[in-house]
């Protein structure tokens, strides 16, 4: 039995999610969404070998005036450069892209928040398809239009909001998807039952084992699931100008944590992404347990879910609590006022809160604290 889902994304620029098994196969579900002749495929150094050719081939049976062209950046955060990203807009006036062209992202969410920048920009704005190969990307990084580069001074600080025409998830792209990243993707996944519905935190613990065996039916039911939550709220608040802000559970931190880290995750001597969110998502629980918002109990019982899933709750050691302290003032969230915090009061309630004191930050930062 095939297992398809549609999420339809609603709001001013309405596009679909279709998530399911062998999407990849199916040139025509590809090529209705590309509406000129050129066609830009941005892809990593892992992804490339592994699905590109058989995306092109379909493309090409599909739409055989499609004028094809491959981009490949190094895989890994730390390549999600604006050096990357200018090498991006090269290979597209290469391939002489026009207004009507489309840039297809294959790949994680370093792929699609670059090639989504690229299609931003290119003649102020052509079409992107994300076709997300990662969980993370299936569920939270090819949907909402976020795209992004980072600089050293921090991440995603160079961006627009540039929603995609379509996303098209093949969840079979997951079985080539190495174990730690699956997990990664599941931090996300967390995220939506943390900030939005104890009832899916529930769903997950009971699911966790099917999810980390990379059971069909689970995974496809979680990413479904994720891709609602997140389609309600970009569709309300496209622009982060309210409760989109909630979306960013743990992201202070987390964001902190990988800047701090060069962005080192993939390359193996740091968090990645998912990691650092995982960790951040426990040190935000924690800090509305000090604040008096939250019950400590529902912390710890975050902490074991994603511990469960084999993600790390902890921060890493070696970092600095003034540095975090500091990264957390140049995060995209910070005002004038301060700095921003997705706080809960409790599983499924968030909250975005200015003016928490430095000192309980500091606090929760230091390594006797949160060793865990
Ligand atoms: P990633 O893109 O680096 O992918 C992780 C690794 O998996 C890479 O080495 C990649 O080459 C490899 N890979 C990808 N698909 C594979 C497959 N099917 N088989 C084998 N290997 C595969 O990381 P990610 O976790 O997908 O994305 C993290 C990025 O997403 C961060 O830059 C983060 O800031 C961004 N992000 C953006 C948004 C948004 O709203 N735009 C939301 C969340 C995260
Ligand atoms: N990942 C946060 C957002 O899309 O808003």
């Amino acid at each position: 039995m095939s297992i398809r889902h549609t999420v339809e994304v609603g709001g001013a620029t309405p596009y679909a999610i279709t998530i399911g098994p062998g999407l990849l196969d199916e040139g025509d579900h590809l090529a209705h969404r590309i509406r000129g002749i050129h066609v830009l495929i941005v892809s990593d150094d892992n992804v490339a070998p592994l699905y590109a050719q058989r995306v092109e081939a379909e493309l090409r049976a599909s739409r055989p005036d499609a004028l094809l062209a491959r981009f490949v950046m190094p895989a890994g955060e730390h390549e999600k450069t604006l050096a990357r990203f200018g090498e991006a807009l090269d290979a597209l006036a290469k391939l002489g892209a026009t207004r009507d062209a489309c840039v297809l992202a294959l790949g994680g969410g370093v792929v699609g928040d670059l090639a989504g920048f690229a299609a931003a920009c290119w003649m102020r704005g052509i079409d992107v398809v994300q076709v997300p190969t990662t969980l993370l990307a299936m569920v939270d990084s090819s949907v909402g239009g976020k795209t992004a580069v980072d600089l050293p001074a921090g991440k995603n600080l160079v961006g627009a909001f540039h929603p995609p025409r379509a996303v098209v998830a093949d969840t079979r792209a997951l079985r080539t998807l190495p174990d730690r990243e699956l997990r990664a993707g599941l931090a996300e996944v967390v995220k939506y039952g943390a900030i939005f519905d104890a009832g899916f935190l529930a769903w997950l613990d009971a699911n966790a084992d099917a999810l980390l065996a990379r059971d069909d039916a689970a995974l496809a039911e979680a990413i479904t699931r994720s891709c609602r939550f997140k389609a309600e709220v970009v569709a309300r608040d496209p622009l982060e100008h309210g409760d989109r802000a909630l979306l960013n559970f743990g992201h202070t931190f987390g964001h902190a944590i990988e800047t701090e880290q060069g962005y080192a995750g993939t390359r193996g001597d740091g968090l990645n992404h998912g990691e650092a969110v995982a960790v951040g998502m426990v040190l935000a629980a924690r800090l509305s347990a000090a604040l008096g918002r939250a019950p400590l109990s529902d912390a710890e019982r975050l902490q074991a879910l994603l511990q469960r899933l084999g993600l790390p709750t902890a921060l890493p050691a070696g970092l600095a609590p003034e540095q975090l302290l500091a990264r957390m003032r140049l995060d995209k969230k910070a005002h004038a006022g301060g700095i921003r915090l997705v706080l809960w009061d409790g599983a499924g309630r968030a909250k975005l809160v200015t003016g928490v004191d430095d000192d309980a930050i500091l606090e929760l930062l230091q390594p006797a604290t949160n060793r865990m």
